[in-house]
């Protein structure tokens, strides 16, 4: 995954590349670096672990350069260590680079290389582009990057520095993300627009096989046959706010607290005004027999709450599928199937893999993304934006509540479009979905209560989360949520399914959380609820219930009545903010958990 960044410009690159970095961190903390074009060549400072490891080494180095790239790993290919880490430099010092991605033929290469005698550094795949680089230099370095882009197998977003150009850096991309930023004082290169949002909000985004040349006072683009390109400058609207923790302890709970607005903003969107409004009524749904879904991890959670809603109001057949399947198993998909791709980054990789097999095959293609100019919204037939905003912690909060709001909306402008509920089903569906965020604004004011009741839950090794129809969608959410962050051991079922096999596994340190707000399934969620205690769990149940006589075993965190369907916007919270409380009496790191990172640009 990694963050990569880099600086053509008037000032001193070390301060604007390090708090760059800052921002880039969630997409992979196993170490972090840069390379700056100093007075005497490349100085390179890398470091394993957090940006903080590296930031104490710089310290007491006095390095300065108007020119610099720097890099925030998620390791894929050779242990997080420092020689590991990025940049990388050819073993003539001539070129330093940093990559995000995988190189796939890199092993093929690399044995080419040593066998020319060049002596690598490092295990990673990244390393093989430097060392490429110089094998291939001919002193003009526009001429050397094609020639080496030609050669490379797999996916790259990179910056490259070369000792012969004090004042220039190439920027690529293949699948994997990368905008080019200009300022006053200098040009950018970053893998995510908040790297550079002090800067500047005018990007231009590169599309695959693009090469930029940044320069203090110019970026030239060109295509891979070296023709130089026109592209069109484009204006961010995120605020830097939006991209800062202001005051909070974690951009987790902000993100959480923001998501009212976040929920207004998308319905606004959708419903009264902008341009998912117009996609929204522009697309023929009757031109289709079947919906696929298809995302991976929370986007897919939020497309298998959409497949319940869908079926209920459109009677049309939805399937849901991983991403990372879906992309190898040979689809029955056609023209008449409309896939919809679900991604808050619109960059994950196995996500891009799936919308390319299933438009290969002539589906047509939507997508629900947030990140404006990823590549997912750039390749669908049809994009739809959660304004969201910048979402930064690891674990996705208000990306996924607005997802959850636009699939609402879509399925109810395509159950009316199909006719298969009246106008003032319509109205009423419309009415419940407007007054969401005032729901979700009731849950934030009982905080306190869904954080003591957390910091009771810390010491549990096994937490269970059932649900019947919708509330089993959102329970896997909910698990999601808790293990990403708690580190603890958690799983979602189906509640009719605890006696096939999960039942067995309940004993007395185990926490079920029981979802209930399906109103003719509540009983029987009240049964399994019997069942687990009788077994020796403990049970909070969270839902839209009066009927549940509190004691020692069972707890009830109430939520504000709303239409069934719609009820995941609600339960969500109630899930996220248990998880996060959990996650904070432990002391975790909640916006960076182990392992994991926010853009999965990698298979
Ligand atoms: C969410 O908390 C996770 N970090 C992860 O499951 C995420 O939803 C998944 O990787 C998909 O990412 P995307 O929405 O950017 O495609
Ligand atoms: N493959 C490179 C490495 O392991 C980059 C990883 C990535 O972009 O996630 O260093």
């Amino acid at each position: 995954m990694c963050g990569i960044i880099g600086y053509a410009g008037k000032e001193n690159a070390v301060p604007i590349i390090v708090d760059g970095l800052k921002k880039l961190e969630y997409r992979g903390y196993d170490s972090a670096g840069i390379a700056i074009y100093g007075v005497d060549g490349f100085d390179v400072v890398k470091q394993k672990g957090r940006l903080a490891a590296l930031e104490a080494r710089l310290v007491d180095r006095t390095i300065t350069g108007c020119l610099g790239l720097g890099h925030t790993r998620w390791a894929t290919h050779g242990e997080p260590s420092d020689e590991n880490s990025h940049p990388h430099l050819g073993s003539k010092n001539k070129i330093a680079i940093v990559h995000n991605g995988i190189i796939e033929n890199y092993k093929r290469l690399k044995e080419r290389l040593e066998q020319k005698g060049v002596r690598f550094a490092s295990q990673t795949d990244s390393e093989v582009i430097a060392q490429l680089a110089e094998n291939y230099y001919n002193g003009d370095l526009l001429d050397t990057v094609i020639h080496v882009m030609n050669t490379l197998e797999g996916s790259y977003a990179m910056g490259i520095m070369c000792i012969d150009d004090p004042d220039t850096i190439i920027a690529v991309k293949k699948d994997n993300p990368l905008i080019i930023g200009v300022s006053e004082h200098g040009n950018f290169m970053a893998s995510d627009v908040p790297a550079i949002l002090k800067h500047t909000n005018k990007v231009y985004y590169l599309n695959d096989k693009e090469i930029a040349v940044l320069k203090k006072d110019s970026v030239q683009f060109y295509n891979i046959d070296k023709e130089s390109l026109e592209k069109s400058l484009e204006t961010i609207t995120w605020s830097l706010d939006s991209a800062e923790k202001g005051g909070y302890p974690h951009f987790m709970l902000k993100e959480i607290t923001e998501q009212p607005k976040i929920i207004q903003d998308t319905i606004q969107s959708a419903l009264k005004s902008g341009e998912n409004k117009t996609i929204i009524d522009n697309i023929n749904i009757k031109s289709f027999n079947k919906i696929v879904i298809t995302a991976c991890g929370s986007a897919y959670n939020a497309g298998v709450v959409a497949k319940y809603v869908f079926e209920k109001l459109c009677r049309i057949s939805v399937e849901v599928e991983l991403a990372s399947e879906f992309r190898y198993k040979d689809a029955i998909i056609d023209e008449k199937t409309l896939v919809i791709l679900i991604s808050q980054s619109g960059e994950t990789a196995d996500t891009i893999a799936a919308m390319r097999e299933a438009k290969s095959k002539g589906a047509v293609t939507l997508s629900i993304v947030n990140v404006v100019g990823s590549t997912i919204a750039k390749e669908t037939d049809f994009c739809l934006y959660t304004a969201a905003g910048p979402e930064i912690a690891v674990a996705t909060t208000k990306a996924f509540s607005a997802q959850l709001v636009l699939l609402y909306i879509l399925a109810v402008n395509f159950a009316a479009k199909l006719e298969k509920i009246p106008q003032e089903t319509e109205r009423m569906l419309l009415a419940e979905i407007t007054i969401l965020p005032d729901k979700v604004s009731n849950i934030l004011e009982h905080v306190p209560y869904i954080q003591m009741y957390a910091s009771s839950c810390i010491g549990y090794k096994s937490v269970f989360f059932l649900g019947r129809n919708i509330d089993y969608a959102i329970a896997l959410e909910g698990s999601l949520k808790l293990k990403e962050i708690s580190y603890i051991h958690s799983e979602a079922y189906a509640g009719g399914e605890l006696k096939h096999g999960p039942i067995s596994l309940v004993e007395n340190d185990t926490l079920v959380v029981a979802i209930s707000n399906c109103g003719r399934l509540n009983e029987k969620i009240t049964s399994n609820v019997e069942q687990v205690i009788s077994r020796g769990a403990k049970v909070l149940i969270i839902g839209n219930r009066t009927d549940i006589q509190q004691n020692e075993k069972l707890s009830l965190i109430s939520i504000p009545e709303i239409y069934e369907l719609f009820s995941p916007s609600l339960s969500v919270i109630v899930l996220q903010l248990f998880s996060y409380y959990v996650a904070a009496n432990k002391g975790l790191d909640i916006d960076k958990p182990r392992n994991l990172a926010k853009s999965v640009t990698v298979e």
